[in-house]
């Protein structure tokens, strides 16, 4: 039949012994086949086959063709009173045997499970660690250590072309034609081909961007290269870095923007620093100021660092102007309103290396020097 060719080991149960020392011979001759069984079936167990678990408990234990199951049915409930005493004894002796083989079996397959799964993951701890080759730039380090501070208050991200129209990079943040930044002096003309097109002298170009972009509430931070007409010297560069900041919302004031700012000195420089502000001028905010903080390396008594003020320079802020959000209103009528305030600032990353580092000369980070850099592996990643 096709279930024996199948399953050739089932065991098969015969008929009732007339005498208990029949039942008892039987059961004894099922006993031993099935501690055969089990041998083997353990034996392929250790080896991780789980297959032939499955037909052994189903042959002997199973609910109703299992043998144990059978002969409850076919021996046990038919027998009369004093034989079922003692086939009962020893049907239950046989039973707690198989159970607790089925047991053993299924721990020793658990075992091997276990040993495959970790000689498949097995992670061979003595190769060398690959130690990571280089490390980021100090002007990407400081970058990114300021991108943090704001990402923490909330700040997202944005970045504009390093080309702009001289629309973004003066007119819209309320710069006119007769303003000195906008002397060929100052700024990088991209020539005849490009009329109107410079390279972009701020990063401040980037607040029109985004509000052209996005409706307030807004908190943004702009990071990228920046150019000048300057001739390269220890403290200028034609091309440098600057992180620009800008928040809007419906009732900012400037104790939001110097609270802000506070968090930042604090966070750059350490916690005991102190700040100040000195009223300043800048088309695109009024008022306007520059904050300075208290020298990190001196505490304020005076010291090279601070150039013996005591005092840092770190940033231009304002409130941003209504003229500002007047420019955007024409590409997003959401700036129309009059309902808006915003602050922004804007600080450059050499500066901010030069004092944290104590570096002289900016050309240094430009230089490619492998003795200069390496300095600053140490530095990165948060190390
Ligand atoms: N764009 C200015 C510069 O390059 C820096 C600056 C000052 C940015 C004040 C601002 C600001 O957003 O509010 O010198």
């Amino acid at each position: 039949m096709l279930n024996n060719v199948l399953m050739p080991e089932y065991p098969q149960i015969v008929s009732l012994p007339a005498s208990p020392e029949g039942v008892v011979a039987q059961l004894e001759t099922y006993r031993g086949q099935f501690l055969r069984e089990a041998e083997s079936v353990e034996k392929a167990a250790q080896a991780g086959n789980a297959a032939e678990l499955q037909a052994f408990r189903d042959g002997w234990l199973g609910r109703k063709q299992g043998l144990l199951a059978q002969l409850n049915e076919h021996w046990l409930k038919p027998a009369p009173g004093e034989a079922k005493k003692l086939i009962g004894q020893q049907l239950n002796r046989l039973r707690g045997e198989a159970e607790a083989a089925m047991e053993r079996i299924e721990a020793v397959l658990e075992a091997a499970r276990l040993q495959a799964q970790l000689a498949s993951e097995t992670l061979d701890v003595t190769l060398p660690a690959r130690a990571p080759r280089g490390a980021s730039h100090p002007l990407t380090q400081v970058t990114e250590r300021i991108l943090g501070i704001f990402h923490g208050l909330g700040y997202s991200l944005a970045e504009g072309p390093e080309m702009e129209s001289a629309w973004y990079n003066f007119d819209a943040l309320n710069i006119p034609e007769s303003h000195p930044a906008r002397d060929d002096q100052d700024t990088l003309y991209l020539g005849p081909d490009l009329p109107g097109h410079l390279l972009r002298t701020h990063t401040s170009p980037g607040q029109i961007r985004v509000m052209e972009q996005q409706a307030p509430p807004l908190r943004v931070a702009v990071p990228g290269r920046v150019y000048r007409r300057d001739a390269p010297d220890a403290t200028h560069s034609p091309m440098f870095h600057q992180v620009e900041g800008l928040a809007v919302d419906e009732d900012l004031s400037f104790a939001d923007l110097k609270g802000t700012l506070e968090h930042f000195a604090r966070a750059m420089f350490g916690a005991a620093t102190r700040t100040r502000f000195r009223a300043s001028y800048f088309p695109f905010t009024e008022p306007s100021a520059e904050m300075d903080a208290s020298c990190f390396a001196c505490a304020g008594s005076g010291c090279r660092t601070c150039k013996n003020t005591g005092w840092i320079e770190v940033l231009g802020c304002g409130m941003v102007h209504p003229e500002v959000f007047r420019a955007v209103a024409k590409k997003n009528p959401v700036y129309e309103t009059g309902k808006w305030r915003g602050f922004a600032f804007g600080m450059g990353v050499e500066r901010m290396a030069m004092i944290l580092y104590g570096l002289d000369d900016i050309q240094r980070f430009y230089s490619g020097d492998l003795r200069f850099l390496e300095q600053f592996a140490a530095h990165a990643d948060g190390a």
